[in-house]
């Protein structure tokens, strides 16, 4: 299944220059969400990349990583948007392609070690993934990797991410 062919560019959003990649067109298509969902879990078997726990980041994280860590039977943290988780949380403050932002965890999400694998549906500078990585070092998590639907090569986001392998779907 041609999963690239699911995915609407569209120029100028959410600023001139940018290409946003629109993957709302795959998560309506019943067989373009369960291949992505099914290929992600395979890659993760194949590259022994199970985790205890999926981490995904608001909001697109929570889209892809909750039916992942279903599959796999494992658990799922979020990973959210300042002042919307309850509990202790650790922040930390990071730059996207347009703009700056902050990502906080709740302190007891996870026990200290617990191994760990970050889901989103993009990487584009890397910030995200990064900050999110540095907020699990926070807590003392094993990362074993990371999963992407897509990756945006052009940005080399994947230099400023920690030396662990990158799952990803599709590349522009
Ligand atoms: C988008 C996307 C990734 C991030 C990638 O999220 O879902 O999380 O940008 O960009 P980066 O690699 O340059 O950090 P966004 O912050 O737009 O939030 P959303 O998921 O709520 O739309
Ligand atoms: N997040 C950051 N850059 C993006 C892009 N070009 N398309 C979709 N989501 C993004």
């Amino acid at each position: 299944m041609k999963l690239k062919s699911l995915v609407r560019d569209i120029p100028d959003f959410p600023q001139p220059g940018i290409v946003f990649r629109d993957i709302t067109t795959l998560l309506n298509n019943p067989q373009g969400l369960r291949h992505t969902i099914d290929t992600l879990a395979e890659q993760c078997q194949k590259q022994d990349l199970v985790p205890d726990y999926i981490v995904g980041m608001e909001s697109r994280g929570f889209i892809f990583g909750t039916p992942l860590a279903y599959k796999l039977n494992v658990g799922f943290v979020p990973v959210r948007k300042p002042g919307k988780l309850p509990g202790a949380v650790h922040a930390v403050e990071y730059e996207l392609e347009y703009g700056t932002d902050t990502l906080e965890i709740h302190q007891d999400a996870l026990e200290t070690g617990a191994k760990v694998l970050i889901v989103d549906d993009l990487i584009a500078t890397g910030g995200t993934a990064k900050a999110t990585a540095d907020l699990l070092a926070k807590i003392g998590s094993q990362l074993l990797g990371f999963a992407f639907v897509i990756e945006l090569t052009g940005l080399a986001g994947r230099k400023v991410l920690p030396d662990v392998p990158i799952i990803s779907l599709m590349e522009y």
